[in-house]
């Protein structure tokens, strides 16, 4: 599986960093939601749904933490561990964050407002669902 990682580029100086994202420039879709996450329980896993139409960038903007990837057929974990660094999360895809640091602040891009129905919130409607949707592609 294929996962699109992006570097930002960090606005250094000696007063140290800025990092700035602008939509379509830096993050590729229309920014219409951020919410974040902190002090994360100890060995949590979040996460474990899949979006039906909905796109993520997501930026452990502190501390660290791991995406586990799921598009139905294969798994791939990613570390986020730099403030600089976004993992773009696209629909479809069954998604687990885990190994949150203490410190760790996840920061989610998303392309649209919350909405409830856009979830799919189980593992084997995610897999039928992936099935169907393939099923419509061919
Ligand atoms: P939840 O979906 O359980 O988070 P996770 O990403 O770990 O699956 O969301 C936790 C709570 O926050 C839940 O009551 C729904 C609410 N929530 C919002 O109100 N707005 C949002 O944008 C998000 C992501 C969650």
């Amino acid at each position: 599986m294929q996962t699109i990682k992006y570097t930002f580029q960090p606005h250094g100086d000696d007063r140290g960093q800025l990092v700035s994202l602008e939509e379509f420039n830096d993050i590729p879709f229309s920014i219409k939601r951020v919410y974040y996450m902190y002090d994360t329980v100890s060995n949590v896993i979040r996460g474990k749904h899949a979006h039906k139409k909905l796109e993520q960038i997501l930026v452990c903007v502190h501390g660290s933490c791991k995406i586990r990837l799921d598009n139905g057929k294969e798994k791939k974990i990613v570390s986020l561990e730099k403030p600089y660094e976004g993992l773009y999360v696209a629909s479809n895809i069954w998604r687990e964050m885990f190994d949150f640091s203490e410190d760790a602040v996840l920061m989610v891009f998303a392309s649209d407002i919350y909405d409830e129905t856009d979830y799919i919130r189980d593992y084997n409607e995610f897999l039928e669902y992936i099935k169907k949707f393939e099923g419509e592609m061919c």
